[in-house]
């Protein structure tokens, strides 16, 4: 794709703006006003051109997902002829079986319902489970997926010693690899069981945890207590020291309280989700990515 200009909301300024600086495009805005009964009402930029690069990160999703399906129609009627979605983190990608009869696979009916919005998709380490790449989900929609595993590794080896990093469980094997591949360092994942939202347990896996510096590395937190138990079970393995590295930063409520008081160190995080912890600026490959589409 080549980039005219890219749309954002005003709670997403500085992303947008950091991206559009990379691509070397204007940056502006869609107004939204939320009325009492909670509709909305966008307004864009009068005149739009050919290029768009929306930018939306979908953390707290809801609103969002409705702004969207305004924003990218209205979007069209206003001059654009190929509009590309940026989310740098993709809700409702965790949904991905029916645990129970009659459960709604969100991520299927949320990836098909953007992939017949928007002309493109570019995201990072989206929650791919059980299906191999969001192809399989977005037919007929252009996807590039950006890693932060690598670059997260990049960031741990500046800070600690011959980390020895351990993904909280099997679906973290992929960016827990890529990152130690990179590194050269010692890694593995746990075995995890979840009983409800907050409700997990942790099996460590054979590996010698004694005074080693432990990295726990994770696409996403959310309430924090994966990695909360996954930091209780290391630490009382004889862990030196627990450190935790994840892609999305959602964090929700007392996530980052509770990490604290189970004894991680550090916490650090990509930006794809606006947070404290964000170490890892993803402007530039998300730039690239829009290129790639
Ligand atoms: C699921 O497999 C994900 O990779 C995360 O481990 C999970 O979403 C974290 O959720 P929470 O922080 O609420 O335990």
């Amino acid at each position: 794709m080549k980039p005219d200009l890219v749309l954002t909301f005003d709670d997403e300024l500085a992303q947008g703006r950091a991206l559009a600086a990379q691509l070397g495009v204007p940056c502006e805005t869609v107004q939204c006003h939320r009325f009492p009964d909670g509709e909305l009402r966008l307004h864009l930029p009068a005149a739009l051109p050919a290029g768009v690069v929306l930018l939306r990160g979908l953390h707290q999703p809801n609103r969002k997902l409705v702004q969207l399906m305004i924003a990218v129609p209205a979007a069209r009627e206003l001059g654009a002829r190929e509009i590309v979605l940026v989310s740098p983190y993709l809700a409702y990608m965790r949904q991905d079986l029916a645990f129970t009869p009659g459960e709604a696979v969100s991520q299927r009916h949320l990836a098909a319902m953007l992939a017949g919005l928007v002309d493109g998709l570019v995201t990072v380490d989206p929650h791919l489970h059980r299906i191999r790449s969001l192809d399989e989900v977005m037919p007929g929609c252009r996807t590039v997926v950006v890693s932060a595993a690598e670059a997260l590794g990049d960031w741990v080896a500046t800070q600690v010693e011959r980390p020895l990093l351990l993904g909280p469980d099997a679906e973290a094997a992929q960016w827990v690899g890529q990152a130690g591949l990179r590194l050269g360092a010692e890694h593995g994942v746990c075995r995890k069981q979840r009983m409800g939202d907050r409700e997990v347990r942790i099996w460590l896996p054979e590996l010698e945890l004694r005074d080693r510096a432990v990295v726990l590395m994770d696409d996403v937190a959310s309430t924090g207590h994966t990695l909360r138990q996954a930091c209780l079970a290391v630490l009382a393995a004889g862990a030196a020291s627990v450190d935790v590295a994840v892609t999305h930063a959602l964090f929700v409520g007392d996530a980052v309280a509770g990490l604290r008081a189970a004894g991680v160190r550090h916490l650090w995080s990509s930006d794809t989700v606006p947070h404290d912890t964000a170490v890892v600026p993803m402007a530039r490959s998300l730039a690239d990515a829009v290129r790639a589409i």
